[in-house]
């Protein structure tokens, strides 16, 4: 988001004062917010508290004395990157499928003509669902506005149904992927990420560092990029990306059956869970006692789901593995991306705090036939994005 100009809609519903608190996220992210408010919104939710979250002047009326804001619907719609309308009322939605421009917001989005416009209706369930509202939200995105379908429950007028805004996480993932590449469209991509846990006993069980936010990262950017993800998760503390079909599993065992459940289906497959290359031999169904003394634990090897894949991959499929090192990154990157059969590895470092599992950020190597590139070290986002340009350039290959 940051430096992204984005103009903000405010109509008149009980759910502005949640439109505030998405204005201080996008001012966090650093991203340069404008409000504009329809009089309904001024009911709700002051001016004074928008200007005051979006560090800039709020602005209601379409007619201004002030001689530097008599066209301020066209200065507002050039500087903007894109529009987000939330809460956007029945009424609003009304009178912009229909092409109507009586204030200053509806003006600004026809004059904002070719911009990414997100729309965000809350309003009550009856009127959300009546036909009218259906209808209008139908010509809305046959005009191009992307509507973000609000969610089911309770609402403020006491009813349930539809009609709340969404989460967040939810619009400002619709609002990146305006401005993102859709470079991954009509690609079915299956992703795994996270540790897997071996157990031991009902207690205790074998597992790894991992957090999944490398494989989580690649998730959502790639959903973002236009495509259609599977992510196969090991345990973690992460909220699923949106948009993305999530399939959760524990061991190593659960993983390489959901895989390989889905593997046909995906264009591209990228491995970036840390699946545990062993399990003990026996998972003790009672809780093996302190007092039974120390013990030694016979290990089993676990299938190496990616071998498999490389082994049983379809003509075209580009599989995509990660490579966890302590030393030797390079020259083991290498082989493994020969020993199973994978068109690209990515290589991470799993000693440094900055890098690997658990942080924040990455510093990889990409290897694929052709030779080599080595990144600097980025948030695992833009890492994730790094891999998604590398995966499409083999794509066009
Ligand atoms: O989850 P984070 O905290 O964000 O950390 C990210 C990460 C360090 C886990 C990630 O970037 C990473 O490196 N993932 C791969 C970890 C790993 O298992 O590496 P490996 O070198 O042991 O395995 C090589 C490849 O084979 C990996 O793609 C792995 O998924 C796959 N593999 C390994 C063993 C096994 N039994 N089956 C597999 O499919």
């Amino acid at each position: 988001m940051q430096g992204r100009k984005i103009l903000f809609g405010v109509t008149g519903g009980i759910a502005a004062f949640k439109a505030a608190q998405w204005v201080r996220s996008l001012v966090k992210e650093e991203a340069r917010v404008t409000v504009v408010m329809t009089r309904a919104a001024t009911r709700f939710v002051s001016e004074l508290s928008f200007a005051a979250l979006s560090g800039r002047p709020v602005y209601v009326e379409i007619f201004s004395d002030d001689p530097r804001q008599v066209m301020s619907h066209i200065t507002l719609a050039a500087e903007a990157d894109a529009l987000l309308i939330a809460p956007a009322t029945a009424h609003t939605i009304a009178r912009l499928a229909h092409g109507l421009a009586d204030d200053l917001l509806t003006t600004t989005v026809l004059a904002a003509a070719g911009k990414p416009v997100v729309v965000c209706p809350a309003m009550n369930s009856g009127m959300f669902t009546h036909p009218a509202t259906q209808d209008n939200l139908r010509r809305l995105r046959e005009l191009g506005y992307v509507v973000v379908e609000p969610d089911s429950g309770a609402l403020a007028c006491g009813a349930e149904g539809p009609g709340r805004l969404p989460e967040w996480d939810v619009v400002r993932e619709t609002l990146l992927s305006c401005f993102a590449p859709d470079d991954l469209q009509n690609q079915h991509i299956l992703v795994t990420a996270g540790p897997t846990r071996e157990p031991i006993d009902p207690a205790r069980y074998l597992s790894n560092r991992s957090s999944g936010k490398m494989g989580y990262a690649l998730a959502r950017t790639a959903r973002r990029r236009g495509a259609q993800v599977s992510l196969v998760s090991g345990p973690v503390a992460l909220e699923p990306p949106p948009g993305v079909e999530l399939f959760r599993v524990n061991t190593a065992r659960e993983m390489h059956e959901q895989v390989m459940r889905l593997r046909e289906q995906a264009s591209i497959i990228i491995k970036a869970a840390a699946v545990a290359d062993f399990r003990p031999a026996r998972s003790e169904t009672r809780k093996i006692k302190k007092s039974s003394g120390p013990q030694a634990i016979d290990l089993v090897a676990n299938v190496d789901i990616l071998a498999e894949l490389g082994r049983k991959r379809r003509p075209g499929q580009i599989l995509v593995g990660f490579a966890a090192e302590s030393h030797d990154h390079e020259s083991e990157g290498a082989r493994k991306l020969h020993d199973k059969n994978l068109d690209l590895i990515v290589v991470n470092d799993i000693c440094g705090r900055e890098t690997g599992f658990a942080a924040d950020t990455n510093q990889v190597t990409l290897i694929d036939k052709s030779g080599r590139v080595e990144l600097p070290l980025l948030s695992k986002e833009q890492t994730a994005e790094r891999i998604w340009d590398h995966v499409v350039s083999l794509l066009n290959e």
